[in-house]
């Protein structure tokens, strides 16, 4: 698995924060998909190894806990909130605003290989819907007006990279 040496040593630090070794399987995890951006299949065995487990002890958490990806996403990850409020001030017309300008669809990593759109539940910004989350970045009042400019500014960043 190729993770970041940073990655490894953050890993090897968090190990040893616990008094059992299984215990450390939530940060793993985290930290793993923090680094690569999901959960590839050869992470059970290999946590399982550091953490002298079964590889599927490491497949139940994973499964369980739906905020791990097990499928590789795009450079670019946008979450829009669906939840209540965002969804009654317009959070499904600015996902598909983004779906539009990306050429994609939800949970699917866009043909250019920029962006993946997905929906989340409540952002914690509920006074000022729609919410989106891009990166880590909250942005706020996303009307498919902003989601347009949002979306220029994402090809931008991704032209001026090529
Ligand atoms: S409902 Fe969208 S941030 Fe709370």
């Amino acid at each position: 698995m190729n993770l970041k040496p940073e990655t490894l040593q953050r890993i090897d630090e968090v190990i040893t924060h616990y008094p059992t070794k299984r215990s450390a399987t939530l940060p793993l995890l985290h930290l793993i998909q923090e680094d690569l951006g999901y959960i590839p299949h050869e992470a059970h065995e290999w946590i399982a190894a550091k953490l002298e487990i079964e590889p599927i002890n490491v497949y139940d958490v994973v499964t369980f806990y739906p905020m791990f990806r097990q499928k590789p996403i795009g450079r670019r990850h946008i979450k829009v909130c669906r939840t209540l409020s965002c969804a009654l001030m317009g959070g499904y017309k600015t996902c598909a605003e983004f779906e539009k300008q990306f050429n994609t669809h939800v949970g699917e990593i866009s043909p250019d290989g920029e962006v993946t759109v997905e929906f989340v539940e409540c952002l914690a910004s509920c006074g000022t819907a729609p919410v989106v989350l891009i990166d880590d970045d909250l942005h706020e009042k996303v009307d498919v007006a902003k989601a347009q400019q949002l979306s220029n500014e994402i090809k931008q960043a991704a032209a001026k990279r090529s």
